[in-house]
Parts: C-alpha cells; structure tokens; sequence
C-alpha cells in the first residue's frame, strides 16, 4: 500500500490535522520535526501546546527512561505510589507555593477535557446550580459537559443531542461599546433576564482556539471581583496557555488574580504525555470517595515527565526566557508581517501569536503553503481565519527568526 493510503482507507473521517499536515511524520527534536522522507519541518504548533518544551526534551527523557529501566510502578490507577509523592511535594512547594496559591490537586482522566468535566461537575455539586457561564470564542473540550461550553458550530453540531446548562456571555472583544461585567450583573440583577445564576463562570485568559484574544488585567480583576461578590466560582482553563506559554507558569499570574479553580493539561504532562489536573481551592473539596473516577487518572509515567518538565521549566528560567522571545515575535509580526496587507490585525502574549487575517480561505493557503516550506502552523478563530504561532518555548532564536521569515515569505507568496 502507498503512503498514506493505509490512513486514508482505515483511519475515520474524523480525522483532521493531518488534512493540511499530510505527510507521515517520524522524528522530533526539540522544534524540528521530520516526515518519512527526512523532510524538516520548523514547529510552530507543539501538539496544540501539548510540547512546550519542545520535541523529546533530553532532561525529561532521562528521567523516563530511567523510570522504565527500573521497572517502577506505571499503573497504580489512584493508590499512592512513590512518582505521584514526588510529583505532588514538588508541584506544591516550587509551583504553588512560591505563588501563594493554596489549591488541593485532582488527578482527573489525562486529557483537557477530562479536567473541566471534573471542575464543572464540581462546581455544580458545591454550588447546587446546574447553570455554567462561558464566554463566546471560548473552547474548553469535546465531551458533553466541556461541548457545551465550546462556541464553535461546527464542534457542537456533532454533539447531536442539545447542549444545555450552560450561557454564553459575549466576550470583551465583541462588542465596543458593551461592559461584559455590567451586562453579567445586570443578568443576574434583572428578574426578567431569563437566565440563571451560574454555579461558576469558566474562562481562558488568551482565548486561543478562539482566535488568540488576550483579556486585559484590567477586566480579569474586575472578573474576579464580580465572581466573589456573587457568589459565583472563577475557574480558569489554562490547559492551553497555562505551563509559561504566556510568560508565567500560570496565565492569570500578569493579572494577579486566583481563580477558585484551575484546570491544566497539554503541557503539564512534560513530554507531551497525556496528563491533567483540577485544581481548586480546599474548601470546594466537597467529593466524596471514588465520586469522580477513571482507570487512567495520574498515568505514572506522565507523573514522572510532568515533575521533570516543572523542573526543567523551573531550573531554565522559562518563564523568563518567554518573556524574552515575545518580544522577538511581537517585533516581527508587526514590522514584518503587518505592513503585507491592511487586513492584518496582530494579536497575542508570550509565545501564543495570531494573525488575524479576517479572511478564512486564505489563512488556510498560508498554512498549507506554510507546510510545504518547511513550517507548521495551525489556524483558529472565527472562520479559522487567523494564523496561529505556538513555537516551542525552548526554540534557539535563530530558528525562532528562520521560521518567522518562512511564515513571511510564504504569506507575501500566498496574498
Ligand atoms: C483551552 C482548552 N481547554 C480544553 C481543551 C481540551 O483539551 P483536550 O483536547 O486534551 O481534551 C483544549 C484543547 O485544545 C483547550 O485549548
């Protein structure tokens, strides 16, 4: 069978990356990745944020390897074993700690989704509110719960079944001339608003899949002041611009606002392993045993690579080193890459960038086109018109510049 043949005749439809990304990918280091055919692509996706620290990071591959050579433990479902005590005494004492946050930690199901279904389910058990408040552009999953959050038509067409419990407020960038905060409390205030106090009220600092809005601290804090003035809970969705990608381990930090709860996953799991978290604060702890389950919660090995990657995030100043590059990225897309068309809009924080094109169609060239020069970049948005820049957040400047003058290039070529 020819290449590709094989995925074409007996993978799913539902396939979807790999539509635009259509080559058989083998091998990756760091921010290179290569197909079959020793072709090099330049990484600016990293999985969705799922490989911050770039493609089989040496430091974290040791500590697994290390791990499977000695025969350790790799399921444990959720008894105690020696990688979660170590995982957990680090992520409280060097993560939580350092930043006054007191959460106590849930090992959900391993993926993003698996965190906000136990966050809201959560939520609705303390709050004893079915009602969920999003906001539009946002995306948080594709299981029924986090679905009926998620904006987008297209993913909530396939639910097939209504979506419910849930409202959408619209986002600060929608409207000029609206103030989401007054509009919430007007919901709320209004005995003819027709909507329900929400239990809590879920967010992403930098809507990304949405098309990569960045909220200003500003209106985060007065967010934050809404929720505790109405007895509402703030959970924050940093499963994808969480772990430094804006700059700060966590995304909220610039704002300096602690959500009631957290939820990550992506990049936790160090190595591109799948792994999640719900955090939340310790009086919320209202589970009782084995009420939220699952076979793989805290996947040992994905333990292992999530505490070497915090570590690794740690001992590199990542953090800082992000903060570095955005200026890099900043400088070149508005001097470089803004001037090309007047439809341009630029947009984005640390690592997480976005062109927004305000043109569907040709985003999606400029993808493709991007691929076939030797770059990986996704889409998002509306319409999926904007051009999304994740690189890795250990990326060496001189490719981070090889790979914005490809994206360059590759648009002047394209319009
Ligand atoms: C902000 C956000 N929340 C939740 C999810 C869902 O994560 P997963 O695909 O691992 O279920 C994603 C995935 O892109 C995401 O970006």
């Amino acid at each position: 069978m020819e290449e590709k043949e094989i995925f074409e005749k007996y993978e799913s439809e539902v396939r979807s990356y790999c539509r635009v990304f259509n080559e058989v990918l083998d091998y990756a280091k760091g921010s290179i990745i290569k197909d079959t055919n020793g072709k090099e692509y330049i990484d600016f996706f990293c999985g969705a944020g799922a490989v911050n620290y770039g493609h089989n990071n040496d430091y974290i591959k040791e500590k697994v390897i290390n791990y499977l050579n000695n025969d350790r433990i790799m399921h444990a479902l959720d008894m105690y074993t020696k990688a979660k005590e170590d995982f957990i005494e680090y992520f409280e004492t060097q993560i939580l700690e350092p930043r006054e946050l007191n959460y106590k930690i849930q090992f959900p199901g391993p993926t993003g989704t698996n965190a906000v279904e136990a966050a809201l389910k959560l939520a609705r058990k303390v709050k004893q509110r079915s009602n969920i408040w999003c906001l539009m552009g946002c995306f948080h999953g594709m299981t029924l719960g986090s679905l009926a959050l998620t904006s987008d038509k297209e993913s909530r067409e396939g639910a097939g079944i209504e979506l419910s419990n849930v409202t959408h407020i619209p986002a600060p960038y929608m409207f000029k001339n609206l103030d989401t905060i007054e509009y919430m409390q007007t919901l709320l205030d209004d005995d003819h608003s027709g909507i329900e106090k929400p239990a809590a009220l879920i967010l992403e600092t930098v809507q990304a899949e949405g098309g990569i809005w960045v909220f200003e601290n500003e209106w985060l804090q007065r967010v934050r002041e809404f929720c505790t003035k109405n007895d509402i809970l703030l959970i924050v969705d940093d499963i994808q611009v969480g772990c430094a990608r804006t700059g700060t381990f966590f995304s909220f930090e610039r704002a300096n606002i602690i959500p009631d709860m957290v939820v990550l996953s992506k990049s936790i799991g160090g190595y591109g392993m799948p792994f999640a978290l719900t955090l939340f604060k310790p009086e919320l702890d209202k589970w009782l045993p084995g009420e939220h389950n699952g076979t793989f919660r805290g996947n040992q090995l994905a333990i292992v690579a999530a505490k070497a990657g915090l570590e690794f995030m740690k001992e590199n100043n990542i953090e800082k080193e992000v903060q570095r590059k955005q200026e890099i990225v900043k400088k070149f897309l508005e001097t470089e890459v803004k001037p090309i068309s007047k439809d341009f809009e630029i947009r984005g924080i640390g690592l997480i960038w976005g062109i927004e094109t305000h043109n569907g169609v040709l985003a999606k060239k400029i993808s493709t086109e991007c691929f076939k020069a030797g770059l990986i970049v996704e889409r998002a948005g509306r319409d999926n018109s904007v051009v999304k820049l994740m690189p890795a957040l250990t990326i060496d400047d001189a490719t981070l510049l090889k790979g914005l003058n490809i994206l360059k290039d590759t648009i002047k070529g394209t319009i």
